[in-house]
């Protein structure tokens, strides 16, 4: 399976999904097209087959969907937010998956729907929203976890710096087996070491190029 053969008026959907995300806050749209890319690398990296490497590459295009739905002032919030603020954007794995209601006719899109939807859950059980733990919180979820992670240190904000990469790939030895798959996490080191050597990193986001809202 390649994208290509996803039904065309389904990739339609997805466009306009990014098209709104792009005019509600083109930043999370720009760090899901950052996600899907190294989603893709990493599925790819750690021997999945073609069509979970696809999976890969949607579920994170579209894991964090779901943010339009929170108050962009509470989204963009430099400072800690309160509890009730903080309960609210933890619904929003749930908001992605009910954005993508409309496409779950099509299997393909049923299994990325689950993928979204449990992008937040840790090994340990700690994460949200139904506390899975381990081999309960699907493959590729658990992919995306660790690449919406290393996004979101390695990329600047308004309020901070991006953390160097020898602190990122500390981080994630730290909470591997509690936060992170331990293995995926030993796979995505050392693919990541080797990309960036390669200095191949801005080559190609090859979905963003197809996405009109990019
Ligand atoms: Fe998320």
């Amino acid at each position: 399976m390649t994208w290509r053969s996803i039904p065309e008026e389904l990739l339609l959907k997805v466009n306009q999904i990014l098209v709104d995300l792009k005019s509600y806050d083109e930043a999370t749209l720009q760090h899901c097209l950052r996600v899907s890319y190294l989603s893709r690398f990493l599925a790819d990296a750690a021997g999945m087959t073609s069509d979970e490497i696809l999976q890969a590459q949607f579920a994170g295009l579209l894991h964090d969907i779901g943010k339009m739905k929170i108050p962009i002032e509470v989204l963009n919030k430099p400072g800690k937010l309160t509890d009730e603020e903080y309960h609210l954007v933890k619904r929003h794995s749930i908001f992605s998956a009910e954005l993508l209601e409309p496409l779950v006719e099509d299997s393909f899109f049923r299994d990325i729907q689950l993928l979204v939807l449990h992008h937040h859950e840790r090994v340990d059980g700690l994460g949200y929203p139904f506390n899975l733990q381990g081999e309960e919180i699907p493959y590729i979820s658990r992919l995306i976890l660790i690449v919406d992670t290393v996004d979101a240190m390695t990329h600047k904000r308004a309020y901070r710096k991006g953390l160097p990469l020898s602190v990122v790939y500390q981080e994630l030895e730290k909470f591997a087996g509690t936060q992170f798959d331990a293995e995926l996490v030993a796979i995505f080191i050392e693919a990541h070491k080797k990309l960036m050597d390669s200095n191949q990193v801005n080559a190609a986001i090859p979905l963003a190029a197809r996405i009109k809202a990019a």
